[in-house]
């Protein structure tokens, strides 16, 4: 009896671990840009959160690209002119939950706040619905790409011009698979 439980054990794990190999990582958070109500109450909380350093327009602090005198770093463009585009969902829920570098000591010290105090996940992911939405299509085609699935992929998306964003080799492996 024991040996057909072992048997039977054994074959769950071996299945198991044959799909956590075979599929893609489950994506854990996904803002969606096209819930028109997600994106309305995402531009309140960004005006109200987000605007007095990032812009109210996502245009970043003037001179975002440069470190300040104290070797602190601005806060960046949410709009195509920055880099929050080159981040999957999961990613920018993170930063925005925890802030940045959380838990690194000494040099590194970021001025983005941690909003996991202030705000629901519901509320951080509606941001980040907004933030999505202001993007040009192409930008939208070129952040989907590093979404587990894709997710987030507008369906117009061969209507545009897009480009691969510069970090993500892995989505580029990704992409020649399925545009074979
Ligand atoms: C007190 C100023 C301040 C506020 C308020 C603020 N941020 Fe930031 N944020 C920053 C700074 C500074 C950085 C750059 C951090 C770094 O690189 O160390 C940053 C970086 C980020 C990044 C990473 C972008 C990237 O491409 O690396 C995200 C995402 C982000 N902020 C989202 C938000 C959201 C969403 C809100 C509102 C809910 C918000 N921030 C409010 C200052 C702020």
């Amino acid at each position: 009896m024991h040996r057909i439980c072992f048997a039977i054990c054994a074959a769950m794990v071996a299945l198991l671990s044959i799909s956590a190999v075979a599929a893609p990582p489950p994506l854990s958070h996904f803002a969606n840009a096209n819930d028109e109500a997600a994106v309305l109450t995402g531009r309140q909380i960004y005006r109200e959160r987000c605007a007095a350093c990032h812009g109210r327009n996502l245009e970043g602090q003037p001179l975002w690209q440069l470190q300040d005198q104290f070797m602190h770093r601005r806060a960046p463009a949410h709009d195509a002119s920055g880099h929050t585009w080159q981040h999957s969902d999961d990613d920018l829920f993170a930063m925005t939950k925890n802030g940045r570098f959380p838990g690194v000591p000494g040099s590194i010290h970021s001025y983005m706040p941690a909003f996991g105090k202030y705000l629901s996940d519901r509320e951080i992911l509606d941001v980040l619905a907004y933030i999505k939405a202001t993007w040009p299509l192409g930008i939208r085609v070129s952040q989907s790409l590093l979404n587990p699935n894709f997710r987030g992929m507008p369906r117009d998306a061969d209507k545009v011009e897009w480009t691969l964003p510069p970090t993500c080799t892995s989505s580029y492996k990704r992409w020649k698979v399925i545009s074979r």
